[in-house]
């Protein structure tokens, strides 16, 4: 399956996708997005010859990036540290083959301004013992889409919200490329508004 990776920073999760062993031979990204023409993640997309695309004020239009994207036969995109709001035109032309990262356990610590260190400033001054990534599909809003799956983290011994954010990290570098996996195997499916996981033999029947 092709897919494409939106992107505004470092590009960590974006290396995690490419470098997945799980994900080898199943999926290939075609293209990297980014509303920013100098971040991290551009390096890493130059390294593994992946094409990049700036979009937004700097660059093309959600409408130019629409066509190029079916052109490339696009399955999936996901959204990988990519903080701007995505237009709901958009959403809507890609319904259902959007997937987005969050740095905690949704529906908590979601919302507009939520991402990134604000998140784990919030959950390390609330004294949760547990965060974790979650992957949900993205709607009109920001962080409500479906949740498809989340991993929990212990952070009782973290001693700041730096801390959180490196062990919450490295979960996300785990759960991501696996729920790309199970999206490119067509087992995600969404039922009453609510995601289910189906078996590889429940997928064929
Ligand atoms: C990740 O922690 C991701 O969960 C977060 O931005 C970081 C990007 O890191 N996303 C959000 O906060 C979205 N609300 P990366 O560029 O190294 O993948």
């Amino acid at each position: 399956m092709n897919i494409a990776v939106f992107v505004s920073g470092r590009g960590s999760n974006l290396r995690a996708i490419i470098e997945s062993k799980i994900l080898a031979g199943l999926v290939e990204v075609v293209l990297v997005i980014s509303d920013k023409s100098d971040c991290g993640a551009f390096k890493i997309a130059e390294q593994f010859n992946t094409g990049t695309a700036v979009v937004g004020k700097k660059g093309i239009s959600f409408s130019e990036l629409t066509k190029i994207l079916d052109e490339k036969k696009t399955g999936l995109i996901v959204l990988a540290g990519f903080l701007k709001l995505i237009p709901a035109e958009f959403v809507n032309h890609f319904e259902n083959r959007i997937i987005n990262i969050h740095p905690a356990l949704l529906p908590s610590y979601g919302g507009k301004g939520m991402y990134g260190h604000h998140v784990h400033e919030a959950v390390f001054k609330s004294g949760d013992k547990i965060s974790g990534p979650t992957v949900h599909f993205v709607n009109s809003e920001y962080d409500r889409g479906a949740i498809i799956s989340q991993k929990f983290v212990d952070i009782s011994k973290a001693k700041s919200a730096e801390e959180i954010a490196s062990l919450v990290l490295q979960a996300e570098h785990i759960l991501l490329p696996e729920v790309v996996g199970l999206f490119a195997q067509n087992r995600i499916k969404i039922e009453n508004g609510k995601v289910k996981i189906v078996s590889l033999e429940e997928r064929r029947s």
